[in-house]
């Protein structure tokens, strides 16, 4: 049992954060504000973001990918954690859409001299951009700021709480590849009622929440791994009564690979454990535990995909031969991440989830 990561998620889940939503129904029924989590979002909305990122991605096979339906709006990129792929893709997302984008680091910042993310953000907000997309260390940053803001904060990873264009972009990834379509079901085929094993820190992971909540939303079942130091209590509970029936946790990496459609597995991040007691002894006892390798990968399904949101540490978490294996759909994740945050771009400044 891990009691501090417990409160933390309790912390972020308060009315305030909740409040964060109110006050907005567009003539075409988009009632959000913000995107600071999936636990906002309603499956029916999921699917609905899930096809404008299809639509978007067929851009990738353009020579000109280059849109004009955001024009002349501003879209500021506010990361105060380092990422590679997020930010990258968001920036991209916002140019070929049409848009302004521009990007502040936390270390170019002025909160690095001082100032309180909160005056950052006024200050930002003096310049009226359409939307901020924010990162930071701080699991709630995201919800605290958006009272202060009048275009739309989106959520690009906020401490250990989440991540929920990543969600939405693996989602979309799992439902190119596995999606069932039949009649009735939605444009890209439903993802319900397959298994996804999701391995790995899930202590830490906002990655991790931000999946359990879309993959139950979209009726997927979930097998959440970990060794017991790395399980936040309660987390089977995020989402009430759909987290609680779609998610189960095992501390067992065969009984969780077993049969499983999708295997997504996690970084364990040594950046937020700084000063704890270890959760386990080193990283070869992880690995060989709780990796996935050529071996242990035979448990899934044959033609079970593997998933990681990057960055990856291969040799801990992934073996290099699975990672670039013909079963690795990792690079085709970054890939929709820049069609998905296209989609949230687009929906949320434009405040409809209408393909265009
Ligand atoms: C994140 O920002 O959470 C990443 O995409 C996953 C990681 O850092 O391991």
């Amino acid at each position: 049992m891990v009691c501090g990561h417990a409160l933390t998620i309790q912390r972020v889940l308060t009315p305030r954060y909740l409040r964060a939503y109110d006050g907005l129904v567009s003539s075409q029924g988009f009632r959000h504000r913000h995107l600071v989590g999936i636990s906002a979002l309603a499956p029916e909305e999921i699917t609905q973001i899930l096809d404008l990122g299809d639509h978007y991605l067929e851009l990738d096979a353009q020579p000109v990918k280059k849109l004009a339906e955001l024009r002349g709006r501003t879209i500021i990129n506010l990361f105060f954690e380092s990422s590679t792929r997020t930010r990258t893709s968001f920036e991209i997302a916002a140019k070929r859409l049409g848009a302004d984008a521009v990007n502040i680091t936390g270390s170019a910042s002025s909160t690095a001299k001082g100032e309180t993310l909160i005056d950052t953000v006024r200050n930002v907000e003096a310049m009226r951009p359409d939307a901020i997309v924010v990162r930071h260390a701080f699991g709630g940053a995201a919800a605290m700021i958006a009272p202060h803001v009048g275009g739309a904060i989106i959520n690009a990873g906020d401490g250990q709480h989440e991540h929920p264009t990543q969600a939405l972009l693996d989602a979309a990834t799992i439902r190119r590849h596995k999606g069932l379509k039949t009649a009735g079901s939605p444009r890209g085929g439903s993802i319900a009622g397959l298994e996804v094993a999701i391995v790995g820190d899930l202590a830490h992971s906002r990655v991790a929440r931000s999946n359990i909540l879309c993959l139950s939303k979209l009726g997927a079942n979930v097998r959440a791994c970990a060794p017991w130091t790395l399980v936040p209590r309660g987390l089977e509970d995020i989402g009430g009564e759909v987290t609680r029936a779609h998610t189960r946790i095992t501390p067992h990496l065969d009984e969780a690979l077993e049969g499983a459609d999708v295997v997504m597995m996690l970084r364990v991040q040594n950046e937020r454990t700084a000063g704890e007691a270890p959760r386990f002894p080193n990283a070869r006892e992880f690995s060989r535990m709780y990796g996935l390798s050529v071996r242990t990968l035979e448990r899934a399904k044959p033609d079970a995909i593997v998933m990681h949101p990057g960055p990856i540490n291969r040799g801990v978490e992934l073996a290099p031969e699975v990672a670039d294996g013909a079963r690795s759909v990792i690079l085709e994740q970054v890939s929709w991440g820049v069609a998905i945050r296209m989609a949230v771009l687009r929906a949320w400044i434009m405040k409809s989830f209408e393909v265009p």
